[in-house]
């Protein structure tokens, strides 16, 4: 067996509460959070930009390898170009399920992924932190809700006042997302699940850290963190 790595996976549908709980999970335990949607999200924006169709894989795979995506302080760019705001729209969001179903986008996301937390010490959400980018992960968390409290949150959380629409939305992305043959979200067989419709984000968050101090820090191992950004 390989020997762990010092990553805490967080994978799980849209609207399960991943972002807030990262964020939490990485400052109870001093790591820093990746958000690999923000990745995805940004090579579609990129994609949107330069006109091309959400479905030529190859054209979105080129974009995928050429451009150069920064993410700081919770600000995402492209090529220096300022893309926070986009990447959040409705635009982006209904055409990511399919730039990122698109393998060598996949492929491109997956080794830059690699690249920054390998050394580890970092919390990184996704759809397929556990199972495909980082199958050594120390600890492997699945957290989900069921669609209309995943509706309400995401509701909320963009000001949308039509629950049946982010719903049905949200079932949309589910189905690409868990259907497509490259990389489908799923649970790691070695997955803590976590169901989160009654738990509050501080109540989840404070669960994953106390799993994590029992899997990586009695484990007396420690992990290099980068220095830089
Ligand atoms: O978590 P999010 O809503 O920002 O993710 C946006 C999209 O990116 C989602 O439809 C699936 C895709 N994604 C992915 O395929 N693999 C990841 N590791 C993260 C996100």
């Amino acid at each position: 067996m390989s020997e762990p790595v010092a990553v805490l996976a967080i994978d799980g549908p849209g609207g399960a509460g991943k972002s807030t709980v990262a964020a939490l999970v990485a400052r109870l335990l001093g790591m820093r959070r990746l958000d690999t949607g923000a990745l995805y999200r940004a090579v579609t924006a990129a994609v949107l930009h330069e006109g091309i169709a959400p479905d030529d894989a190859e054209s979105c795979g080129d974009v995928a390898a050429r451009v150069h995506i920064a993410l700081s302080d919770g600000r995402v760019s492209v090529d220096g170009r300022d893309v926070t705001t986009e990447v959040r729209g409705a635009e982006v969001t209904a055409a990511v399920a399919m730039v990122s179903a698109h393998p060598r986008v996949r492929r491109a996301l997956v080794e830059h992924q690699r690249e920054l937390a390998a050394r580890g010490g970092w919390v990184v959400e996704g759809r397929d932190i556990g199972t495909v980018v980082f199958p050594d992960a120390a600890l492997k968390v699945y957290l989900t809700a069921s669609p209309s409290v995943r509706a309400r949150r995401r509701a909320r959380e963009i000001g949308e006042t039509d629950l049946d629409r982010v719903e049905s939305e949200i079932r949309r992305r589910d189905t690409a997302d868990s259907t497509r043959p490259d990389s489908p979200l799923r649970p790691a067989d070695d997955a803590v699940t976590v169901v989160t419709d009654d738990l509050t984000a501080d109540e989840v968050a404070a669960e994953i850290a106390t799993l994590w101090r029992h899997r990586w820090d009695q484990s007396g191992r420690t992990w290099t963190t980068r220095t830089e950004g």
